[in-house]
């Protein structure tokens, strides 16, 4: 048994540490194993206040009028010239002109809940199609939570109706509410399902494990770069396009256009490898012009609206558990 001065201190650092790792585990019994659900939502311009300036991360992108400092998406208040009316009014405008164009009835409610159901329907002159999809992962809100942040937009500056919200929805808002409903219930998602969706849709590009195409960059380990950036990539693959998997546009003397990956460089000629994974050699004498476009990825960036939110959900919690493997 040693008991030199250095053993002594660890074997305390130990004790403490232990101590430490118990109450942790005994707090954990105590709430439930963890927190199952979350606390109450207020729906109400208040309730949805707090949303949008807490766990809905719209501040991170929008400010209201003077308060915030955000810039990437509009402004949701009355400021400056650009933004002379605020959202709740805003919308109702909007609203109209569209009911006008379309001879249907479509309201400020309508407007503000499409603008979270669907973001890339309606894309705000002046903008990228970059609003977040608030009802999946990272932000993940609610029904009850989106409900509240409605309020809270209309009730800057339109006629808050907590009915139209709430009680009676529209037809068309009454769609878009099924939508994000069928988002919440699917939790966390299912990774055993994921994995189906990940080979109907993904896996002819991409390598997993030893299997699957070699379009795109392979995916084995790919939780190691988190849920945040795994989600980013499925909903809007131009915004960080991996390195070394840019798009190329060949265009020949002909005139003729080939997109794809510049997957060989050589002195006399290139290959371009398309989205299908056809690959075409072209002689650089050939070539007129060759770029590269980042507004575009050759990963498709509709593949979340063929799959349902459900099907997205499920195919991130699938690819949270490819942990990379431990080095031989
Ligand atoms: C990652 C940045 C980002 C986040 C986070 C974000 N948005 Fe947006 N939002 C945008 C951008 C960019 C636009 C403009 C493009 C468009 O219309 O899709 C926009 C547009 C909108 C519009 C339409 C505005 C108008 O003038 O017509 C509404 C309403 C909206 N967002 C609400 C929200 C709410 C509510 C949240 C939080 C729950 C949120 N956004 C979170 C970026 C974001
Ligand atoms: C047509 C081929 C194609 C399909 C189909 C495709 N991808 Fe991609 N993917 C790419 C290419 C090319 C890139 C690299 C360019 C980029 O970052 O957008 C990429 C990039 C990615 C990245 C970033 C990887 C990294 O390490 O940076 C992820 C994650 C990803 N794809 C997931 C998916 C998922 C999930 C699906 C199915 C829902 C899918 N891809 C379907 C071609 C494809």
């Amino acid at each position: 048994m040693t008991s030199s001065p250095v053993a002594r201190i660890f074997l305390f650092l130990l004790i403490v540490l232990g101590v430490y790792l118990w109450i942790g585990y005994a707090i954990t019994d105590l709430t439930g194993g963890g927190r199952k659900s979350s606390a109450a939502v207020d729906i109400s311009p208040e309730g949805g206040e707090a949303i949008y300036w807490g766990k809905g991360r719209c501040f991170t992108c929008h400010s209201v009028g003077g308060q915030g400092s955000a810039v990437r998406g509009p402004n949701h208040g009355q400021f400056g010239e650009k933004f002379p009316l605020p959202m709740g009014a805003r919308a109702a405008e909007r609203a109209k002109e569209r009911s006008d164009k379309e001879g249907a009835a479509f309201s400020a409610v309508d407007y503000i809940v499409e603008s979270m159901a669907s973001p890339g329907a309606y894309v705000v002159k002046g903008y990228k199609n970059e609003m977040a999809v608030v009802y999946a992962p990272p932000i993940s809100l609610n029904l009850l939570e989106i409900k509240a942040v409605v309020a809270y937009l209309l009730s800057l500056g339109g006629d808050l109706d907590m009915e139209v919200i709430d009680a009676k929805p529209s037809e068309i808002t009454q769609k878009f509410y099924a939508k994000i409903a069928a988002a919440a219930e699917a939790g966390g998602g299912d990774p055993g399902l994921g994995a189906t969706v990940y080979d109907d849709n993904c896996s002819e590009c991409h390598t997993l494990n030893g299997d699957g195409g070699e379009v795109g960059p392979n995916l084995t380990g790919i939780s190691a770069k988190g849920l945040k950036f795994i989600s980013e990539a499925i909903l809007q693959p131009a915004k960080s396009m991996t390195k070394g998997f840019e798009t190329y546009v060949a265009i020949n003397k002909e005139g003729r256009q080939t997109v794809g990956l510049k997957t060989r460089d050589e002195a006399g000629e290139i290959d371009i490898t398309k989205a299908n994974g056809d690959v075409v050699t072209i002689a650089r004498t050939d070539i007129k012009e060759i770029k590269i476009d980042d507004t575009k990825s050759v990963m498709p960036d509709d593949l979340s609206e063929a799959m349902t939110v459900k099907d997205y959900q499920d195919i991130l919690s699938f690819l949270m558990l490819q942990k990379p493997k431990p080095k031989q």
